[in-house]
């Protein structure tokens, strides 16, 4: 089978991997308004169609954070990645570098941030979330800095877990709960039950093991209530940003007073986010609030996530003025589908479309798309 968009990816992940983990991906909280937002708000935008401007010797790619990479587009930290495929992280990173671009671990991940740093020969981000035992956080920060991780990225919208109805029905689990309905369900996904079978990689690699007492993960849910600090301030975020001493994104940003508090502490970027429509139901789409955002904002740089399925989508972020896009949802489909092969598909789609959208629009230098390209926004401020 070809798979000519994400699209196409997403429907043979729906085959491939058992419906509690196709869920979780796929899900987004409560009635999924937000959700729906992220990726429908995307159409209002329209793009100036130019002709007659040589569009010859195109180039998509720029520097994020200081280096040089294929396109403006980094894999954003998924959790649980490794059981869309065995393996999964170390797959994604290892696609994410032949490509050219950065991936970011995620706390939540399957396989150890050691795992993934041996598996690859290049820097990848590590996404931190705050647990209430700040010394654990700390050890991870730690940890990140020793394998050479380039990039912090703290998530700060997921101190508690916006409610995500098909997680709860399906008792998502790690490792997968042994009831009738999913044994059924994984008779129908060989592949993935075999390659499963293969690895050692089938719990919270970054955590088991290295928290006292925490031996065993009966509800995601119950776990990120108990675990994760309701009380993140500011001032913590000031520690955590000395801790690591390196670049540090902060990532979940969607009001531009937040913004200019991240500013003000020295973060390098933030990434506007409602975290894919996965927590607060209800907010804004992040396309819509990046115009405002970034007109606040004038010393650090402001990344973008939420609704990207399109190599056009990629480009209307980047000309709202974007420095550079967090995709999700866009390459785990393709890593469902088919592995690493798979990731590599999804960005090859999201690279061709946002070289040929650019070239149709008149550009041949990423670094120089901007307002100009666009006809119609209704996200624009208003003076
Ligand atoms: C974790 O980041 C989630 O959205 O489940």
């Amino acid at each position: 089978m070809s798979f000519l968009t994400i699209d196409d990816l997403r429907k043979r992940a729906k085959r491939t991997t058992p419906k509690a983990f196709h869920d979780y991906v796929t899900s987004g909280s409560w009635s999924e308004s937000t959700l729906r937002k992220n990726s429908e708000d995307f159409d209002k935008i329209s793009f100036r169609q130019r002709v007659a401007v040589d569009i010859s010797n195109r180039s998509t790619s720029t520097k994020l954070l200081g280096t040089n990479y294929a396109m403006p587009v980094a894999l954003a930290p998924v959790g649980l990645l490794g059981m869309q495929r065995a393996d999964g992280e170390i797959l994604a990173a290892q696609a994410a570098e032949r490509h050219g671009i950065p991936f970011t671990l995620s706390t939540m991940s399957i396989c150890s941030i050691e795992e993934v740093a041996k598996k690859t020969t290049k820097p990848f981000w590590f996404q931190l979330y705050v647990m209430k035992d700040h010394d654990f956080a700390k050890r991870l920060v730690k940890r990140a800095k020793a394998v050479g991780c380039s990039a912090l990225v703290l998530t700060l919208d997921l101190q508690i877990l916006g409610q995500r109805h098909a997680d709860i029905r399906n008792g998502l689990s790690i490792p997968i709960k042994v009831k009738m309905s999913n044994i059924a369900d994984l008779l129908t996904k060989p592949g993935w039950c075999y390659n499963m079978a293969m690895t050692k990689n089938r719990t919270f690699g970054n955590i088991m093991g290295h928290v006292k007492d925490i031996n065993n993960l009966s509800s995601l849910t119950t776990w990120v209530q108990n675990q994760f600090d309701t009380k993140l301030n500011w001032d913590d975020i000031k520690r955590i940003r000395d801790w690591w001493g390196g670049k540090i994104i902060l990532k979940g940003i969607m009001d531009p007073e937040d913004a200019k508090l991240a500013e003000k502490i020295g973060a390098d970027a933030i990434v506007v986010s409602n975290h894919g429509g996965r927590q607060l139901d209800g907010a804004n789409s992040s396309i819509s609030m990046l115009p405002e955002i970034k007109k606040n904002i004038s010393k650090i740089k402001v990344f973008f996530d939420g609704g990207i399925r399109s190599g056009q989508d990629i480009l209307k972020a980047i000309a709202l003025g974007a420095g550079g896009v967090l995709i999700g949802r866009s390459y785990v489909y393709g890593l469902s589908a088919d592995g690493k092969n798979g990731v590599k598909k999804s960005l090859e789609i999201l690279n061709k479309e946002l070289d040929m959208t650019m070239a149709l629009c008149g550009k041949k230098d990423i670094n120089l798309v901007g307002r100009d390209i666009i006809k119609d926004c209704p996200f624009f401020e208003k003076n």
